[in-house]
């Protein structure tokens, strides 16, 4: 088992309903978070480094079908030991280096405890896929006290995305044993999808300098 999958932040709660209320409240607390991140930088940068932010609470069925598929138990108290991804967050970014500056702001939020980090920039996974991820901890103000909640956090450029996104369909169509031809072809794309990020990336540097030459003259 992975040891990364097994951090049990809170094992107070014993129903569904509450784990479920805690786990779309802790999406709403992490949403504006983020939303009031975006709004600093727009009036202090003039720019704003999130192209868009998508959540999702797991499905019950999901949950079961993981569990299952990890050899847990199905009940509440292995959804809390073993899922970090039940409520899970994803911001899509301009440029790589935002997806950093993006990441440093939320660990360095005083409410927000990170647990795991999973560079899949530095490190691309074997299939190509490319994003930063964070588990994180938000804590969520119920009447009797804060109860500290997970949330999976996915970190990724447009490009990236839109790789992940395409890639998830394909392999969902094959089950995930799609033939080699095509997981072939998969990291071909993503080489293409990193390659239109460099690209980007400095061609906005370029842009950037060009106008601060402008502003100093
Ligand atoms: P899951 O059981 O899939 O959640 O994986 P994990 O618990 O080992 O965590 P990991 O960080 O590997 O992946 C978490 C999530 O990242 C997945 O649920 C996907 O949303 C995304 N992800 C990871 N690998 C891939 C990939 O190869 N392709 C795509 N499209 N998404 C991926
Ligand atoms: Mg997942």
């Amino acid at each position: 088992m992975n040891n990364e999958a097994s951090l049990l932040v809170n094992d107070e709660v014993k129903d569904w309903e509450t784990l479920m209320f805690l786990y779309s409240s802790a999406l709403k607390e992490m949403n504006t978070k983020i939303d009031i991140l975006r709004d600093e930088f727009e009036y202090r940068n003039h720019y704003n480094p999130i192209e868009h932010v998508t959540s999702r609470v797991k499905t019950a069925a999901s949950i079961v079908r993981k569990l299952k598929r990890e050899g847990h138990e199905t009940d509440i108290y292995s959804m809390q030991k073993y899922l970090n991804d039940i409520a899970g967050l994803r911001i899509v970014c301009s440029f790589t280096s935002d997806i950093y500056k993006i990441a440093d702001m939320i660990s360095n939020m005083s409410d927000i405890k990170v647990l795991v980090i999973k560079n899949y920039i530095a490190s691309p996974k074997a299939s190509g896929y490319k994003s930063y991820h964070m588990i994180v901890t938000v804590p969520v103000f119920l009447s009797e006290g804060p109860v500290e909640t997970k949330v999976e956090i996915q970190i990724r450029t447009i490009a990236m995305d839109f790789w992940a996104s395409l890639e998830h369909k394909i392999y969902y169509k094959f089950e995930g044993n799609a033939p080699d031809y095509i997981k072939t072809e998969l990291i071909e794309c993503a080489k293409m999808i990193n390659t239109l990020d460099e690209r980007m990336l400095s061609l906005n540097e370029a842009i950037q300098a060009l106008a601060g030459d402008e502003e100093e003259n």
